[in-house]
């Protein structure tokens, strides 16, 4: 007899809709198998994947047994005339990417499994630093993303959680929810994954056409002056940055700031040593965001 040599197609990750069905399959694990006893990763997101993610998943790998990848757009963390309803779902494809990775675990709840009451009453504040720069354009959009992250925590129970560093303001309120209410696990924090053109990759820039695309580079051309003038001062950097964000019909620049990672505050022209530049714009109907670490000088 003989066995066809063609490589097998990778598994598709199990996936569960339900918070009971996540309990059970996990416990099964927790209970004392070896991949438990190399914890539990869980990587939230809201599909849609792209490298970036997958960068996410590769790391949850490394640092555990057990990945979990979740998929959901969360409804708490969009406004009034926001693109939820535009927000992209893939799954079919999100599944294969995601097999291909190895993923054991992928959630995939409906709105209505993770809020069976509606919107939830009880919720995560982002506080002050919730209200400035994402939070000053959407507002309520820390409260909602900080209260399904925790959500998603409980349900799952993991050992780390790994996040991007192109939500850097999600990253800083994330871990300073994990901090402040002793929540038990480990926050992992990924470096941004770019296009060779250093576009940040994001599941919005396939709403953007060939002008729109060229026009997104503002950000991240905007972004490598600042790095580039960090040495020279905050006054200078952002001069510099300013100026190569240029002037782009059909690209309104929302903010260009740099900010002191211990506090998420914008720092002022005496400031000294590591901080993160961040911008935003509208490119055409699409809100695009990217940041840097750089080290004034
Ligand atoms: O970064 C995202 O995709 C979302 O904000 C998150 C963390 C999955 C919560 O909905």
């Amino acid at each position: 007899m003989t066995f066809s040599s063609r490589p097998s197609a990778p598994a598709t990750p199990v996936v569960l809709t339900t918070v009971a069905e996540v309990r059970s399959a996990l416990a099964a694990g927790r209970a004392g198998d070896s991949a438990s006893d190399a914890g539990i990763a869980l990587v939230p997101t809201m599909g849609a994947l792209h490298d970036g993610h997958l960068s996410l998943v590769r790391r949850a790998r490394e640092l555990a047994g057990t990945v979990v990848v979740s998929i959901f757009v969360n409804p708490l963390q969009f406004g009034a005339g926001e693109d939820l309803d535009a927000y992209p779902r893939t799954l079919d494809a999100d599944l294969a990417a995601l097999a291909a990775e190895g993923v054991e675990y992928v959630f995939a709840p409906t709105a209505r499994e993770m809020y069976p009451s509606g919107p939830s009453e009880t919720r995560v504040t982002a506080g002050h630093i919730g209200t400035l720069l994402e939070g000053a354009t959407r507002p309520g959009h820390f409260d909602g993303m900080l209260t399904v992250v925790a959500k998603l925590f409980n349900i799952v129970r993991p050992d780390v959680a790994v996040f991007g560093q192109k939500d850097a303001q999600q990253v800083f309120l994330v871990r300073r929810m994990v901090d402040e209410l002793n929540l038990p696990l480990a926050i992992e924090v990924v470096p941004t994954v770019r296009e060779s053109d250093g576009l940040a990759l994001s599941s919005r820039n396939r709403f953007l056409d060939a002008g729109a695309r060229r026009a997104a580079l503002a950000l991240s051309g905007a972004l490598q002056a600042a790095d580039a003038a960090a040495s020279d001062g905050l006054v200078e950097l952002l001069a510099e940055a300013t100026a190569n964000f240029g002037d782009h019909d059909d690209v309104t620049l929302d903010y260009l700031v740099v900010v002191d990672p211990a506090s998420f505050l914008p720092v002022d022209e005496h400031f000294r040593g590591p901080a993160i530049a961040l911008v935003a714009a509208r490119v055409g109907a699409t809100r695009l965001i990217d940041n840097t670490p750089i080290t004034l000088g």
